[in-house]
């Protein structure tokens, strides 16, 4: 760790080393069936097609997460505390915390996330424009453990804000691409969080919910093709990283709803039979055969509330859509 910058502060717990990826994409290569994780989507073209879903009229989360906010912001602002250390879980480019400055007024802000030059670049700007709210930028990856860690929380302490309660904000669904144990996992480090700051604080998370399989399908299945081509993206980035020789072309993309897990499952599909290779080992590859690279679960109100909960935070509470597609939650600590 080591601070890199100065104004805005920034903190570097993830240090990405050229193979240090390596035995995780290799073990998941060989597995039976294959699999990728989702985080691999995100090379810089990954997190540009990415933002493209979120404008894509099947793509109803991020909208209709933003209309939720919209319409009730200022009733979340009566039970989430005012001048709080706003800690933001895979803050990207900030900009759904930074909507929320003006109704929650943070003492602090605390984005999390690990791309840590554009976290470092998008910080820069967010400072120009909020001069006197202190910014700590953390780049790590929150996904294998997440807690503040010993530099931010002294960089609190000299600011005189360890006492301030702590909101957790974690927006967009991305619990979702948890498996359920795991998103227990990451929200209990997220309770351990909030407990260590003062009191009031607690978690404001964004949640998609079941729906009908007419609107969920499509969602990760889009007419243009875009979620398609985010998905064969990875062959690209695990080309780069491992030196292998997937071909985008000879994979299609399936989405699919599978209703009794109720997740959103991403695969590719080898269109024939074919080997991948890569230095030291190769994979081959049966026509049909199906290499898993994303889970996107969809929870119903009452169970997300029983894994926070499980996770110890207090009774939570959560506004919704008309359709009510899509939740936000608030869960004291
Ligand atoms: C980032 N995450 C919440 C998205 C989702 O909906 O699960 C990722 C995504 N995958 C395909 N489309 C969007």
């Amino acid at each position: 760790m080591r601070y890199i910058d100065q104004a805005p502060h920034f903190v570097q717990l993830h240090h990405p080393r050229p193979g240090a990826t390596h035995p995780e994409l290799i073990a998941g290569l060989l597995a039976t069936p294959a699999r990728i994780a989702p985080k691999f989507f995100y090379d810089a073209l990954g997190s540009r097609l990415f933002d493209a879903i979120t404008e894509l009229p099947e793509y109803y989360p991020t909208r209709t997460e933003a209309a939720v906010f919209a319409e009730h912001g200022a009733d979340m602002a009566r039970h989430v505390p005012e001048g709080a250390v706003l800690v933001d879980l895979g803050a990207g480019s900030c900009a759904k915390a930074a909507r929320l400055f003006p109704v929650l007024q943070p003492s602090a802000y605390v984005p999390v996330d690990i791309s840590v030059d554009y976290l470092r670049d998008t910080l820069a700007a967010l400072q120009q424009r909020h001069a006197d709210l202190p910014m700590l930028g953390l780049g790590m990856d929150f996904s294998t453990r997440f807690a503040l860690g010993a530099d931010a929380t002294t960089w609190l302490s000299e600011r005189a804000l360890a006492q301030q309660p702590r909101v957790v904000f974690y927006p967009g669904s991305s619990i979702g691409n948890f498996l359920p144990d795991e998103a227990l996992a990451l929200l209990c480090q997220a309770h351990a969080v909030c407990e260590a700051g003062g009191t009031g604080g607690g978690l404001l998370i964004g949640v998609d919910r079941v729906k009908p399989r007419a609107v969920l399908e499509p969602a990760y299945d889009d007419a243009l093709g875009v979620t398609a081509a985010f998905n064969r993206n990875l062959l690209r980035h695990v080309n780069r990283l491992l030196a292998a020789d997937f071909a985008p072309a000879a994979w299609q993309h399936v989405g699919l709803y599978n209703e009794d897990e109720s997740r959103i499952e991403m695969h590719l599909q080898s269109i024939g039979a074919q080997t991948v290779r890569w230095p030291g080992g190769e994979r081959r590859f049966a026509d049909g055969e199906r290499l898993h690279t994303e889970n996107s679960y969809k929870w119903i109100p009452e169970d997300f509330e029983t894994l926070l909960r499980e996770a110890g935070f207090g009774a939570p509470r959560h506004w919704t859509d008309a359709n009510g597609w899509f939740s936000v939650f608030w869960a004291p600590a």
